[in-house]
């Protein structure tokens, strides 16, 4: 074993349907790393607080038309600008929560006709792969429970189940499937126990890259 080898963050993605509770879920998990005093952060893709995540929260509300293969190459943009800071942090041994991630840029984009989701994972090449994926299911009917969609671009049934089907096809071995149907507390204490397990089993191995 190294010596002093100082412990890495883990990269925990959350990734998803809507309704599925993904953001309740990355906030009560931050919050519960916090009173434990371990280092952690939150990061949430689009950002829409950059200019080109600006450029994406006006697409997304219909505020503006972009076309599909340039969008698609925006909302990978938007995750390269933040991969130093998150190599940054990661290196330096904080935890970091990733409320969606590239797995929704192909997801989301293949669901489009005459894309492929071979031509989509190209911009993401070179990412930090994610030690955990957490992927959120929920069953059409539990999904109807939680209300009807809202009203931005991309929030229509059709869409969203040929979207599922897309994440079918990248799932890889750091996924883990959780079915969300069960109250907000039983969630977070799978989630907590899944993301505690991952730390502490990548603290010494190194930052891979997606799909290299
Ligand atoms: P949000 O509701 O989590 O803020 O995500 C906004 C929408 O953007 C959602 O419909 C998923 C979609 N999306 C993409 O199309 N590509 C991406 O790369 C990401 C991160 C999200």
């Amino acid at each position: 074993a190294r010596l002093c080898a100082m412990k890495r963050g883990a990269l925990i993605v959350f990734e998803g349907g809507d309704h599925s509770g993904k953001t309740t879920q990355c906030t009560k998990l931050i919050h519960a790393f916090e009173s434990a005093g371990e280092k952690v952060k939150l990061f949430k893709f689009p950002d829409r607080t950059s200019t080109i995540g600006q450029m994406i929260n006006n697409y997304l509300g219909s505020k503006c038309e972009i076309e599909d293969h340039s969008v698609h190459l925006l909302f990978s943009a938007n995750r390269w600008e933040k991969q130093p800071r998150m190599m940054e942090l990661l290196e330096s041994g904080t935890t970091l929560i990733v409320d969606r991630y590239a797995f929704s840029g192909v997801a989301f984009t293949a669901a489009k006709p005459g894309f492929a989701i071979e031509w989509c994972k190209q911009p993401d090449i070179g990412l930090p792969r994610p030690d955990l994926v957490c992927f959120l299911t929920l069953d059409t009917e539990a999904a109807a429970k939680r209300g009807t969609f809202g009203g931005e671009r991309y929030e229509r049934t059709d869409f969203q189940k040929k979207v599922m089907n897309n994440f079918e096809k990248l799932k890889d071995s750091t996924w883990k499937e959780i079915d969300a149907d069960k109250s907000i507390d039983d969630l977070h204490k799978e989630i907590l126990d899944l993301a505690t397990t991952t730390m502490a089993s990548v603290a010494q191995n190194p930052i891979e890259k997606l799909w290299m």
